[in-house]
This record gives C-alpha cells, structure tokens and sequence, in this order.
C-alpha cells in the first residue's frame, strides 16, 4: 500500500506524466538539447554523503568540475573506517575479506568507468575514474583491477578494520539461514531458500551526484557491498545503468540497497528515462521502486503480502536542478546541499 503522501505525490506525477502522453500525441514534446538552461549548483547523495555533498558543493562553487567534485566528497566517505559501508572499514565478504565496488559517470563527455571486487585499495572510485580516464574499458574487475590500480600508483592496504573483522565474525559464527547459498531446485521452484528477516543484512553504500556551475552532470557510487557476500559477488554500484547513470541533458540517478534488485531491473538508467519522459525526479524514482516490485516472483523475497523484504532507495535530480529520492520502505533520507556551508537531509518518498 502506499502512504497517503506517497500515494498522492505519485498519482500527481502519473497525472502529470499521462498529460505529458497525451500532448505529445498532439505534438512534438520538447526535446531537451544541449542548450536546456542549466540550473543551480547542487549535490545530492545517499543519506551518509552529508560531508561528501558540502565537500563538492565547496569544490563546484569554487569552479570544480561536477565530477571532481563528487569524487572528493566520496573519498571522504572512503577513507572514514567507522562507515562499514564503503572503502577502508567496509564489512568484508563472506572470507573474511574487504571487495569494493565503484563507478563513475562524467555528463558533459558522456563517458564512465568501473570497477568490481577490488581488493586493497580503499579508493575504488578514483580507479573507475582511471578507468575511465586511461583505458579504452569501461569496467575492470578483479585481480586485473587491482593490477590497473597498481600499476597507476595505487598502494595496497589490508582495508579489513577491527570493527569489520569482529562483525564478520560474529555473523560467521551465527551462520545459519544468513547466507546466499541457495539449494539445488527446479527454475519453478518460487520459495526455496525461504528464511531470513526483511533488511537482515547491510547493503549500504554511497551514491553522489552533482550539477555544477556550467551544466555539467557527474555522479559516483562506491561501496563495499553486501556484507558478507560470496567472494566475487558484483552489485549494482559499479554496473552502469544499474547503480548509477548520469545523462547531461536530463539528469542523474543512483541508488543504495539490494544491489541485485537493480542489476534486473537496470533502475537507475530508468530514473532518468522516467524523468526524460517528463516524470520529477520523485516521482521517477518512485516509478523504479514499483519496477523492482513488479519484477520480485521469488517467494522467499517477499513478506505475506508479497512485498519485497529488502529495500532499494534512489537519488535523483534532473538538468532544472529539481531533485528527489525515494525508497521501498519508509525511513530514508538522503543528503542535499544546493549551495549552504552544510548539507542538510532530506525525506525521501516510499512506496508502502
Ligand atoms: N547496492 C550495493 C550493493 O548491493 O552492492
């Protein structure tokens, strides 16, 4: 069900949106161009980006590039060990060991790197960026990301803290109906593997984007991942169109949680083309939620009303400068600074 809120924010964007179907019946919907009129300075991200976003909305007035920008406020985020989500300090794979995920998205050159299950280098962003950057790749993974990494400079650290490490532990040691594995069955079967409690396990990470002085659209997302995943597990963060897009005459999108709830339902790049086809970057956000519903059929995923027990929330702006978040789940905030000397945290929308 949705919220009374939710659920009149979202007939009034479906309103709008059906209004938008119907003039362009009559005729051509504008089409932004190159020349749609930039709009204020902003940075948004996910609810742990309140330094990140000030730190890029300082950069951005000082001129910065949208891309620098988010990349210097989400090292901040890297580099704090007490943030169990991303970077140095992150909850570690089922091993025991420290994998990160990252991407970036540069509007103006429409252009983007990635990489996946990067050990030892707590700044997996920058090395998308040097993906990006310095290769003619768009993701690298693995050993040979960190060979990359190394070969640029990068240093190796053990990422795994004591705070990680006792928390791997203790899930370790309680394992039990708490893993991925899933027996064997039939591609039929709905409801195997049927156990664990709606947001048992951490997803977090931080998305953050941003529009600068000249227009320009960038956006990151970074994250450890799911904590205690399989080794080799790859989310939605470094996967673009998933975790992140980034689309300089429309707009960006990123999202946190259940990572491969957007690797099938590719949301993020669904946001902007939501808000391309006129939706407000809250209700297109709410429109990817939905999609992830409509997508979910495995039992063991779903409460006794057949909603999802995990959650996904997105982050979304569009080339005006208007911006918005929403989730599946109530509860989330997301981080904004359109220019103050400290970020502020918004409510997002949900869906129930
Ligand atoms: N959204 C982060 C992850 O699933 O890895």
């Amino acid at each position: 069900m949705l919220s009374p809120l939710t659920r009149r924010r979202f007939l009034q964007a479906a309103t709008l949106a059906g209004a938008g179907q119907l003039a362009s019946q009559a005729a051509a919907p504008p089409q932004p161009t190159s020349s749609t009129p930039a709009g204020r300075p902003l940075a948004i991200a996910s609810g742990n980006g309140l330094q990140a976003t000030a730190r890029a909305m300082a950069l951005i007035q000082q001129g910065a590039d949208a891309l620098d920008a988010v990349l210097a406020g989400v090292n901040l985020v890297e580099d704090d060990p007490n943030d169990h989500t991303v970077g140095l300090g992150g909850y570690p794979n089922e091993a025991g060991v420290v994998e990160l995920d990252a991407s970036v998205m540069h509007g103006p050159t429409g252009r983007g790197g990635a990489v996946a299950a990067l050990q030892n280098i707590r700044n997996p962003s920058n090395v998308a960026r040097l993906v990006m950057e310095r290769t003619d790749h768009v993701l690298l993974v693995g050993a040979g990301a960190l060979q990359f990494a190394k070969a640029h400079g990068f240093t190796e650290e053990n990422l795994l803290t004591n705070a990680a490490r006792e928390a791997w532990l203790k899930w370790k040691e309680s394992l039990s109906a708490q893993d991925d594995w899933l027996p064997p069955h039939s591609i039929q079967t709905p409801d195997v593997g049927a156990r664990r409690a709606p947001f048992a396990r951490p997803y977090g990470t931080i998305n953050c984007n941003a529009l600068d002085q000249r227009g320009g659209i960038s956006g990151c997302t970074t994250t450890s991942g799911l904590a205690f995943k399989i080794p080799g597990r790859v989310g939605d963060s470094p996967i673009l169109g998933a975790g992140l897009w980034v689309d300089n005459e429309v707009g960006a999108a990123g999202s946190t949680g259940r990572g491969e709830a957007n690797l099938l339902a590719c949301s993020s790049v669904m946001v902007v083309e939501y808000m391309r086809q006129g939706l407000a970057p809250e209700a297109a956000c709410l429109r990817a939620c939905q999609r992830i519903v409509t997508q979910t059929k495995m039992r063991r995923l779903l409460d006794d009303q057949g909603r999802p027990k995990f959650n996904v929330s997105f982050y979304a702006f569009n080339k005006q400068g208007d911006f918005g978040g929403a989730a599946i789940w109530p509860g989330f905030k997301f981080a904004v600074n359109t220019g103050e000397a400290e970020s502020r945290l918004v409510a997002g929308a949900h869906l129930y």
